[in-house]
């Protein structure tokens, strides 16, 4: 039986929040982490049963040097590293550090805050908020740049085989890579350009959503430097934010994928060009300021960490990173062995 995978395959939802909390330096923080994974469960559980089809999830994901302090298994997900920023001729994806993702959603904005308000009263003696961000589902799906964003994404069953974890690393099935940016867009810049042209930076049209034809579409467009092939997808999950008086207007780019690599793929050809020097028109009027990357394991394996499960065979990565109180190490490093472990 495959693992039961987290909510990372379901639609971007009405509300989001995302949330990014990294431990502090000289603290204990395996006990705490395996409380979280238990309450992320917990979470989960009660808003399907208290509000069932809101889709009221929250998805956490594990950054490389939380996974090394918190001692989790070894092998590592295969592409699981610190995200190094990719630096083109203009334009950078810069990275910033992650200890945890939280991705929370749901129809109403109650449970999205009540349930990030109780990760943050089990996290706050251990860990450090450094990023939150609330994203709305913006009219009919449409960025804050007024383009509908996520059309293309993959549907069915063909979510699943680009979201998640299969045979290729066996250990980890049913997880999936989850990288991050924090945009933020120069929409006076944007908005000043004719209808005409705010569709070329996307190779879209902007009223129906419908894709520009071959040799009318620019080749330095979003879709047209993003799409890396057929067989090469990502489950993204976008939200736009905005606020008026900090005049901060962006989107939260989050994409689900079976492989980093894919995912990378794209962020090359948007930051550095294909051919290099070709890059994303839509970079011009949209700056990351964060980029990070995530492990969201599945479900069972949150659970084997909550069940605090005898240590066994498997070799525990653990790092002498933490100073103080000891390394931090769960000694979990041997989750139970259940199907997607080995
Ligand atoms: C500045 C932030 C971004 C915005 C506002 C944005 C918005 C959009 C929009 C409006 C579309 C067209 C509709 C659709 O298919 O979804 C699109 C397509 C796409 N975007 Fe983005 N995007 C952003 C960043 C990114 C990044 C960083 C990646 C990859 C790492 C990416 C990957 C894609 C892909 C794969 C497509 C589909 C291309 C196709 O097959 O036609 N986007 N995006």
């Amino acid at each position: 039986m495959n693992p039961q995978p987290q909510n990372v395959l379901d639609y971007p939802g009405e509300n989001t929040i995302f949330l990014v909390w990294n431990f502090k330096k000289d603290q204990e923080v395996g006990a705490v982490f395996q409380r979280i994974c238990a309450l992320v469960i917990n979470l989960n559980n009660s808003g399907e049963i208290r509000f069932p089809f809101s889709g009221a999830s929250c998805v956490m994901g594990i950054g490389y040097d939380a996974w090394r302090r918190l001692g989790l298994p070894a092998p590592l997900p295969k592409e699981l590293a610190n995200f190094a920023p990719i630096v083109g001729g203009k334009h950078t994806a810069v990275a910033t550090r992650g200890d945890l993702h939280f991705h929370i959603k749901g129809a109403a904005k109650g449970i999205c805050f009540d349930m990030a308000a109780a990760l943050a009263q089990l996290l706050d003696p251990v860990a450090v908020s450094v990023e939150e961000v609330h994203g709305f589902r913006y009219w009919d799906g449409r960025s804050i740049l007024g383009f509908v964003d996520g059309t293309e994404n993959p549907e069915g069953e063909k979510r699943a085989f680009f979201g998640l974890i299969g045979d290729d690393d066996s250990a980890y099935r049913g997880g999936s890579y989850l990288f991050v940016q924090k945009y933020i867009h120069d929409l006076k810049a944007f908005k000043a350009l004719s209808v005409e042209d705010q569709e070329k930076v996307f190779g879209r049209y902007k009223e129906n959503d419908v894709e520009m034809p071959d040799g009318v579409k620019p080749a330095n467009s979003h879709s047209a430097l993003a799409n890396v092939g057929d067989d090469l997808k990502v489950i993204r999950d976008n939200m736009p934010f905005g606020n008026m008086s900090t005049n901060e207007m962006g989107t939260y780019f989050i994409a689900y994928a079976s492989t980093f690599s894919t995912v990378k793929k794209m962020l090359d050809a948007m930051f550095i060009g294909s051919p290099e020097g070709n890059y994303d028109r839509l970079l011009d009027f949209s700056t990351p300021k964060t980029g990070s990357l995530f492990f969201a394991p599945s479900v069972s394996f949150l659970k084997s960490v909550a069940d605090g499960e005898p240590a066994m065979e498997v070799v525990s990565s653990a790092a002498p990173i933490a100073a103080g109180g000891g390394n931090g190490s769960l000694s979990i490093g041997s989750l139970k062995k259940e199907s997607g472990y080995e």
